[in-house]
């Protein structure tokens, strides 16, 4: 074997060309979804406080901006309602003039080849602000299966391409897949959040959604931080139960959560880079901290290298644009 002064590794660095010839992961505009909040109402684009540059549409102020998406060409949307009103059995996650159903019409109707993802959980819309059904003041796991059955199937009829339940009930993949199949949308894939963490990560979201939980937190269903032998446990239960894509949340934090999911699980694999880690990034950019676009290129590629095929990041558009000028 070679060693030092006949091996040496610096010498495939010399240059860009050689570099690029020798890079082992890239990060292409395929491999990105756009997420998208939707709030109910007219004639709305307000930014999010906490995350500079994303911004809350109404329906129908959402064209120009599907338009941006596409002509990036970003292959895939996902979409998060904010409800004008919430109730304890969030009737607007599955009303079929919601405000995700509305949205979805509108961008399949102007953009029919844009993939439309849809998060199906019922916390944006539950006056409580838990994923589920609240019974006693607690999360009952089997109560909150139709409604999350009957929310997808109304996501499908409005035309959304797949579905993406986040609420980490035990059982919602089977009961979304029979729902489906039993309108005739077998063929609407399942992008299960299987292994979504109990993160602090999502403080940004949660305001941007108005979605934070008003009593207790989301400990009894969402995982815990520590786990990592368990998000396979919560894989294989999604996969078994009919999942066709799988998802790791949040993303920079558990990039040994993806590795091991990818290494044992043969099925596409998305990766969600959440609001916190998009707000970190920018508040540290603000202060002239951080360089902005070798940074967020240095994070998508992390978590491409760690093993995701997909990544869910409010940064597609800025790193669709910065893979294009290239
Ligand atoms: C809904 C949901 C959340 C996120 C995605 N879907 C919030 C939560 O679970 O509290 C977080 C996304 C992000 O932080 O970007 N349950």
């Amino acid at each position: 074997m070679a060693n030092f002064p006949q091996l040496r590794l610096r010498r495939l660095r010399c240059t860009e060309t050689l570099r690029v010839l020798v890079r082992e992961n890239r990060v292409d505009v395929s491999d990105l979804v756009y997420p998208l909040f939707i709030v109910e109402g007219k004639g709305i684009k307000e930014e999010i406080t906490s995350m500079p540059g994303i911004f809350r549409f109404s329906p129908d102020q959402l064209l120009p901006e599907i338009k941006d998406i596409t002509e990036l060409g970003i292959p895939a949307v996902l979409l998060f309602g904010i409800p004008e009103s919430k109730d304890k059995s969030a009737s607007g996650a599955y009303h079929p003039e919601g405000v995700v159903q509305q949205a979805i019409r509108i961008i399949k109707e102007s953009a029919p080849e844009l993939i439309v993802i849809t998060d199906v959980c019922l916390c944006e819309y539950m006056s409580h602000g838990h994923c589920g059904v609240v019974i006693a003041n607690k999360v009952d796991n089997d109560e909150s299966l139709p409604l999350l059955a009957k929310t997808a199937v109304s996501h499908a009829e409005a035309g959304a391409d797949i579905i993406a339940p986040s609420d980490m009930m035990d059982g919602r993949v089977k009961a979304i897949r029979e729902a489906l199949d039993e309108k005739g949308f077998q063929y609407i894939p399942i992008l299960s959040y299987a292994a979504k963490y109990a993160s602090a990560f999502y403080g940004p979201f949660r305001e941007a959604a108005q979605s934070a939980p008003q009593f207790g937190d989301r400990c009894n269903y969402q995982m815990d931080p520590a786990n990592v032998r368990e998000a396979s446990r919560e894989v294989e239960q999604d996969i078994a139960e009919g999942a066709d894509m799988i998802m790791i949340k949040p993303a920079l934090a558990y990039l040994d959560v993806i590795r091991q999911v990818r290494d044992t699980f043969n099925y596409p694999l998305a990766a969600y880079n959440v609001s916190g880690e998009y707000s970190m990034i920018k508040a540290a950019v603000r202060q002239g901290w951080l360089d902005e676009k070798q940074t967020i290129l240095e994070i998508m590629t992390a978590i491409k290298r760690a093993g995701a095929d997909i990544i869910i990041t409010y940064h597609a558009k800025e790193v669709a644009r910065w893979l294009q000028n290239k």
